[in-house]
Formats: structure tokens, C-alpha cells, sequence
């Protein structure tokens, strides 16, 4: 039976590094709030003008082809997760396509909204491609730039302290060894509360803001029957409601339940326990999270891959850099099991389990 594995993973971060005291000089916040609520310490930032979201997934997608022993020209299909894409449309999948210069090839390419989970979201499609032979080499990215679109006044700083920059990578080829490769991998959603963590403007809505869920704002529209009505208002604009909003506690409950959840039914499916993992890679939404499920599951410290200390949320990238960092650590090792899991806005979560 013919399995996928990742091949080959790679990251990158941009080399300006933002600490918790350069965010006290622009915000009412301190180091010390910071650090006991979220765990990080520092976060990375684009270089303005320099870096966007896709020249990221294309420095993390050159590592990982090189370590997959293969050149960009030979990625069959590209799957991009994203929720800070360089333009609304099209997509950063054909951009990263264009600027790997392997237009030529006219590959497929596949953009995924699914947020902090997108990762683990197009790892799945990845290897629904590879196991039915349609592909021989998928590309998987995930790649954020939070830096320009936060509020980076006090009335924003319960999300802005939390995300940074970065891209993760990975290639998706076929084993034929039935010890390897993916086991399985797990997918969720529920709508229900969309609005809990989410950046609604600009959009197709009318006037709805997740400030205060469920309640209308006059955002002072158009009549609705006239044409070309603009995204933004004034009173949009003065209110920051371009800004991503969160609810933070509200989202705290719900990962801490959903994490241990998706990554038990993962081993149920594959005929194994949580004491079969050797290493678990949760997506970096807080340290807090991360240690509660830790205990959930009763893994050491050494079997728990954390990194937001040093790189803050970096949403659909924080799961590859932080598979990939533990790999060139030498923490990743053939016949280990790994399990990746994440949750986010959607809300959606997901778990991926990797006999390495
Ligand atoms: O990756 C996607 C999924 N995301 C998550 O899973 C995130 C889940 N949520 C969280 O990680 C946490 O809820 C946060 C880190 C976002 C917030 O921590 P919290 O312990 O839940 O704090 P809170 O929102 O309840 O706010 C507590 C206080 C408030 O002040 P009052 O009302 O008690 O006076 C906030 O205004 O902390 C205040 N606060 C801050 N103070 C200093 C909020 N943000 C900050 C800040 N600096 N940056």
C-alpha cells in the first residue's frame, strides 16, 4: 500500500527580531504580562517592503526541496496556507509558483484558509494525492505575515503581542515502506463561532462586528440597492475594524479541550496511545496551551517541541517551523511517531500522526 511521508522540511523567519520591551515603547503592555499569559519572549518581523508572505514560503521551500533531494521544477502540486496572503486575490500559491520560477510547468496550486490549523489542513490533501498516486511530489506551505496587519495601539494588544513572522515547508513524496509515513490525519471544524478570533473587514457581510457578537453596527453603508459599494467607511476605518479581533479566554477553553481531543482520535485511528508518541508538535498558540496538553497526555518535556518563546503565533507556519526546528535538532528520528496538532480560528483543528 503506498503511503506518504514528508521528504523533506524547512523554515524560515525574517532576521528582525521584536522583543516584549520594543512592544512596551509603542503599547500600554509589559514584558512580565506578556511572558506569564502567552510564554514568548521575542517574535519576528518582516523587513517592510522587503519580505511578504510568499517570499517567505519560497526561502522555506528551497530548504525543504533541497533536504527532499529534489529541484523546485520537480514539485508535482503546491498547497499554500495562508491568512496573510500578499493580495486578496489571487492566492499566494501561484505567486510562490511564479517566483520559484516553475511557471512553465503549470502545476497545480491550491490555497487553503484554515488559519492556525491550514498546515495540518493541507498536510491531509497532500497525502490524499500522494497515496492515490496522483502526485509524486507535493509541496506543503505554511507561511504567515502578521506584522503588517496588527493593531499595534493599546486597544489591540491582546492579539498583537501574540503573533509574528515566518514560513515552514514541506515536501510530500510516496513510501512504499509500510513502517513509514503518514497514519492518519484528523480534520474539524465548527462555524458556530467564527467570529471569536477573526478579521471580518474588508467583506461581504454588511455590517456585522466581532466585537460584540451577534450585535448589528450601522457601519453607515449605502442603501443596499445601489452598486459598488465600498468595503470601508470612516467609522470602519476609526475604529480599526481591519484589525484581526480575538476572544481570547473563549478561544483558551476551547483549544484546551480540542487539542487533547483531535490528537487521542488520531491514535485511535491508527491502532495506537499516547504513550506511543515520541514527539508532539503543537501549534504555537500559547505556552499555557501547550503545557496543558502536555499534562493531558502525560508527555514529557523532552517529547513536546515548543518554540513560541522565541517566535510568538506564527498561525498556518507555527506547526512547520516547529516540525522542522526539532528535526535539525536531532529530536526527530527515523521510527519516531510524531504527532502534529493544531487548533485556531474557524474554529477549525486537526492532528497529523508520522511514523518518521
Ligand atoms: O492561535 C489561534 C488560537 N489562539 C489561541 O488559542 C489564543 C487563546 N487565548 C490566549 O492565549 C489568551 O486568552 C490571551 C493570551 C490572548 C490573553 O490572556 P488572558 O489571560 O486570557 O487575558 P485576558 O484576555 O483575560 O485579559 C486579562 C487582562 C485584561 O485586563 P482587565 O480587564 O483584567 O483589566 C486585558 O485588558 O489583561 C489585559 N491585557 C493586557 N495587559 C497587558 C490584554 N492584553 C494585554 C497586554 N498587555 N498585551
Amino acid at each position: 500500500m503506498l503511503r506518504s511521508k514528508i521528504a523533506g522540511i524547512g523554515y524560515y523567519v525574517p532576521e528582525r527580531v521584536v522583543t516584549n520591551n520594543e512592544l512596551t515603547k509603542i503599547m500600554d503592555t509589559t514584558d512580565e504580562w506578556i511572558q506569564e499569559r502567552t510564554g514568548i519572549q521575542e517574535r519576528r518581523y518582516c523587513q517592510k517592503h522587503e519580505e511578504t508572505t510568499t517570499s517567505m514560503g519560497v526561502a522555506a521551500t528551497r530548504i525543504a526541496c533541497e533536504r527532499a533531494g529534489i529541484a523546485p521544477e520537480d514539485i508535482d502540486f503546491i498547497i499554500f496556507a495562508t491568512l496573510s496572503p500578499d493580495y486578496y486575490f489571487p492566492g499566494c500559491g501561484v505567486l510562490l509558483q511564479r517566483e520559484l520560477g516553475i511557471t512553465h510547468r503549470e502545476v497545480g496550486a491550491l490555497d487553503i484558509r484554515n488559519q492556525c490549523s491550514g498546515f495540518v489542513y493541507a498536510l491531509s490533501i497532500a497525502d490524499q494525492f500522494v497515496r492515490t498516486g496522483t502526485y509524486k511530489n507535493v509541496l506543503v506551505v505554511g507561511s504567515e505575515m502578521h506584522s503588517m496587519g496588527l493593531d499595534f495601539s493599546t486597544r489591540g494588544r491582546n492579539v498583537s503581542v501574540i503573533f509574528g513572522d515566518g514560513a515552514g515547508a514541506a515536501i510530500v513524496q510516496p513510501t512504499e515502506d509500510p513502517g513509514r509515513g503518514i497514519l492518519s490525519t484528523k480534520l474539524h471544524a465548527d462555524g458556530t463561532y467564527a467570529e471569536k478570533l477573526a478579521l471580518i473587514n474588508p467583506g461581504t457581510h454588511g455590517g456585522f462586528h466581532s466585537r460584540k457578537l451577534g450585535e448589528d453596527i450601522d457601519f453607515g453603508y449605502p442603501p443596499a440597492d445601489s452598486y459598488g459599494e465600498i468595503f470601508f467607511t470612516p467609522k470602519m476605518l476609526a475604529d480599526g475594524m481591519y484589525y484581526p479581533n480575538m476572544e481570547g479566554q473563549f478561544v483558551f477553553k476551547m483549544a484546551v479541550q480540542k487539542f487533547p481531543e483531535v490528537i487521542r482520535e488520531a491514535l485511535h485511528e491508527a491502532g495506537l496511545q499516547t504513550t506511543d508518541i515520541d514527539m508532539l508538535i503543537p501549534h504555537q498558540a500559547n505556552l499555557r496551551i501547550s503545557q496543558f496538553v502536555q499534562r493531558q497526555l502525560g508527555l514529557r518535556d523532552d517529547q513536546v517541541w515548543n518554540n513560541i518563546q522565541r517566535y510568538g503565533n506564527t498561525t498556518a507556519a507555527s506547526v512547520p517551523i516547529a516540525l522542522s526546528e526539532a528535526w535539525e535538532a536531532g529530536k526527530i528520528k527515523e521510527g519516531d511517531l510524531v504527532c502534529l496538532a493544531a487548533f485556531g480560528s474557524g474554529f477549525t483543528w486537526a492532528s497529523a500522526l508520522i511514523r518518521w
